[in-house]
């Protein structure tokens, strides 16, 4: 398992890669990404990791896990971004060539808002510094939450976060563009839409509904859908993607900010439509009321056009690829998880 398909020239040799968020789904994905395709590069991988530490809404308050990375030989530091005197030791003791910035509170209903500023918005500030001390490109995961329910599709200048996840991650990218005024490095904020794929189960009851459709759908259990959600679209996109997005951003024409989407809003109904093809099933769906109205978003696809034009991205997997590639792992993690 694991992106197999390598998306730049350069081999990476002696450079030094930092992942923050490496133990989590996207970041744990791009470790395996360079390990698999660039071999020669150094990975280092921190994050706080899971403690058992939960938020008010009883979802965990790092989702970071040692089984995301099975089989990665890379160096991993269990740390907080949060902790000053290890970005202190970072700085002294390592030369970082690339950062990816994934660690965050990446739940979206957590209501912590002093520690979502914290942890997201301001550590991110301290590793920017770092990055312009080693003279590191920065690529830094913003979010398809700082538009809300803003118009569809959304562009990137017209946000409107309707929770406090969604303007940490807009706030990220206000400071980021202070940054792009004057950096010599390149920073790139890439706003991912729906991510959904391998190594994403760690994340509980916020990993993504392909997942967790899959699982009911396994388990015999009629899927479990908001009401109306045949209307309620987003733009789902697959890991894979993400990862191209990412890799393409090391050296963009231009530092920005850039959604990462198929460009394509599908419904929920869709998703779990799709699964039950794959699956060979035809469970009949249960509707329930959304307890989320208020800060919920009903309409999300990205524009997609200056992603495309200036890192070079192109959306390889809609929906009906993405669940096809991602089924058999879903079937493993039920296995060998869930069961
Ligand atoms: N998955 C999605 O659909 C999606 C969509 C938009 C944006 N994002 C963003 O992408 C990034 C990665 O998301 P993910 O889905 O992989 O989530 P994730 O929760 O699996 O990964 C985040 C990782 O950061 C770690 N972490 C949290 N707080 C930390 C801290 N204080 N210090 C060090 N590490 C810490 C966690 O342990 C976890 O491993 C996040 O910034 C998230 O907000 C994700």
């Amino acid at each position: 398992m694991g992106v197999k398909m390598r998306y730049i020239e350069d081999d990476l040799k002696n450079k030094t890669i930092l992942i923050t968020g490496g133990a989590g789904f996207i970041g744990s994905n791009l470790a395996f990404y360079f390990q698999e395709n660039h071999p020669d590069a150094k990975v280092v991988i921190l994050d706080s990791f899971r403690s058992g530490e939960t938020l008010s809404n009883g979802n965990l308050k790092s989702f970071g896990h040692f089984k995301n990375l099975i089989g990665f030989k890379g160096e991993i530091i269990s740390g907080d971004i949060n902790d000053k005197d290890l970005l202190l030791d970072l700085e002294i003791n390592y030369d970082f060539d690339y950062i990816f910035h994934e660690a965050a509170i990446s739940d979206t209903t957590a209501q912590e808002q002093d520690l979502m500023i914290k942890t997201n918005v301001n550590a991110y500030k301290d590793l920017l510094e770092l990055a312009l001390k080693h003279n590191a490109n920065m690529i830094y995961a913003s979010s398809a939450a700082t538009y809300g329910n803003a118009e569809s599709p959304q562009r990137v200048g017209r946000e409107a976060p309707n929770n406090v996840y969604g303007f940490s991650k807009l706030s990220m990218d206000h400071l980021s563009r202070e940054y792009m005024k004057d950096a010599q490095i390149s920073i790139v904020g890439l706003r991912y839409f729906n991510v959904y794929g391998a190594r994403e189960y760690f994340k509980n009851t916020t990993a993504s509904m392909v997942l967790q459709f899959g699982h009911q759908i396994l388990a015999g259990k009629k899927p479990r859908l908001f009401e109306g959600s045949d209307k309620i679209l987003r733009d789902f996109i697959y890991i894979e993607d993400v990862i191209q997005a990412n890799v393409k951003a090391m050296h963009p024409k231009k530092s920005g900010i850039y959604n990462v989407g198929t460009g394509k809003a599908r419904s929920f109904q869709s998703i779990v439509d799709i699964l039950q093809k794959e699956l060979g099933t035809s469970l009949k769906c249960e509707y329930i009321p959304n307890p989320f109205i208020g800060s919920y978003q009903f309409h999300t696809e990205a524009n997609i056009e200056t992603t495309r034009e200036l890192l070079n991205y192109t959306p390889a997997y809609d929906m009906e690829d993405g669940i096809a590639a991602y089924v058999d792992e879903i079937k493993r993690i039920y296995e060998e998880e869930v069961k």
